[in-house]
């Protein structure tokens, strides 16, 4: 099927694309030669940059994914059976899914229609005394209002968790998405994301005994992990499980990939910054409503840059995307909202007509590719095939 479609629409611009250079393959090189595979000091060195490129004093915590850092950070504001967990139906499911590993119940609610992030005053409507957590996810790369959302959460002592798995960098305010006053905030290092290691996720805190507990519930809840153990230990076989834990601590392979990643973080986001701007000029005459963006368009992490067709455009979003296939260039929709799913359908019994504002973004949004391996000539291609449809 994949073949067919390759042969009679070759691809010319993928939807993404990771940006692994040579310092990544020497970095990854480096570490099978050096004999240690698993959580150790890759992942130490990750931490430490990953926390200081966020500033703040906050705490790194590398893990398998977003979605088990996810789980981690609930489970560590004390999210259990029976709580209600606030977070948007215009996510992935994996915002969800961690707070139902844990017992809990999702409660989704809609969006701000303009930046398709949560809107705050829908998460106060819903807020209940089983209300345990927001987690508000920075929706593409760019901030929610954070300011709104932290002091409603505050006043009420409930935990905020941010889902930052496409935020970074990123900034709300004049701080770094990572750096603000939540409880947590969740990384993704999945393949497509900016900064990407295959497979991995961060979580980042300013309570360093919430940082503790992280580290040890990755790893079974054993208080010293085999790295430390082996450093000169006299009895490197010994160790104590303090708590219950999780098996999501991320290896050191992974690491390595995210080392050198994060290290052209900054020079990674100018790529995406000017193919962003580079498709607001190019673009903006069309029948289209360009990104929503923050006040300064180099707070957005851009890791998707998602347009809305307006109801004049000549194509519907499906025909649009089609289109854009044949020309050779893949897009995506983000997002599919949750309550559309058989799953959350089912398992939360949500009335479609609930979320006005995520229906209508789910039916005009088209992602178009946006990745720092994308050439002038590629940025063209996508450019030139939306207007012959478009215009
Ligand atoms: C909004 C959001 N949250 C969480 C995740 C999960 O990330 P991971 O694949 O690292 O678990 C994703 C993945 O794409 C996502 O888009």
């Amino acid at each position: 099927m994949t073949t067919v479609l390759q042969d009679e629409f070759p691809l010319r611009v993928p939807f993404a694309m990771p940006d692994i250079g040579e310092a990544e393959i020497a970095e990854v090189v480096d570490t099978l030669r050096g004999g240690w595979l698993t959580t150790g000091p890759k992942v130490r060195c990750l931490e430490e940059e990953f926390a200081a490129f966020l500033g703040g004093g906050v705490h790194a915590v590398a893990v398998s994914s977003a979605t088990a850092g996810l789980s981690l950070a609930l489970d560590g504001a004390g999210v259990g059976a029976g709580d209600e967990v606030i977070t948007t139906t215009y996510t992935f499911t994996a915002t969800a899914e961690a707070a139902v590993a844990l017992g809990a119940r999702p409660v989704l609610v809609d969006i701000d229609p303009e930046t398709l992030c949560v809107d705050p005053d829908a998460v106060e409507a819903v807020v209940t005394e089983r209300t345990r957590a927001i987690v508000p996810v920075h929706m593409g790369g760019m901030a929610c209002d954070m300011a709104r959302i932290l002091a409603r959460a505050r006043a009420r002592g409930i935990a905020v968790i941010e889902d930052a798995a496409h935020a970074f960098p990123a900034r709300s305010g004049e701080c770094l998405v990572g750096s603000l006053e939540s409880d947590a905030a969740v990384f993704s290092f999945y393949a497509t994301k900016p900064v990407a290691a295959g497979e991995g996720g961060m979580v980042v805190t300013r309570d360093a005994a919430a940082a503790g507990r992280y580290h040890r519930r990755r790893l079974h809840g054993i208080d010293r992990d085999a790295f430390r153990r082996a450093g000169g230990a006299l009895q490197p076989w010994a160790y104590d499980v303090v708590e219950r834990g999780y098996k999501c601590n991320m290896g050191d392979i992974a690491a390595s990939l995210a080392i050198v990643q994060l290290r052209r973080a900054w020079s990674m986001h100018r790529r995406r910054l000017e193919i962003a701007t580079f498709y607001d000029g190019a673009l903006g005459d069309l029948p289209v409503h360009l990104p929503p963006r923050p006040a300064r368009a180099q707070d957005h992490a851009w890791h998707l840059y998602v347009i809305r067709l307006r109801d004049d455009a000549p194509a519907t979003r499906d025909e649009f995307i089609r289109g854009m296939r044949r020309a050779g260039v893949v897009c995506g929709v983000h997002f599919i909202p949750l309550h559309r799913m058989t799953y959350w359908r089912e398992a939360l019994g949500h009335d479609a007509g609930a979320f006005p504002a995520a229906e209508e973004a789910f039916r005009t949004v088209v992602s178009l590719p946006i990745h720092s391996r994308m050439s002038l000539a590629d940025q063209e291609i996508v450019a030139n095939a939306a207007r012959t449809l478009l215009a």
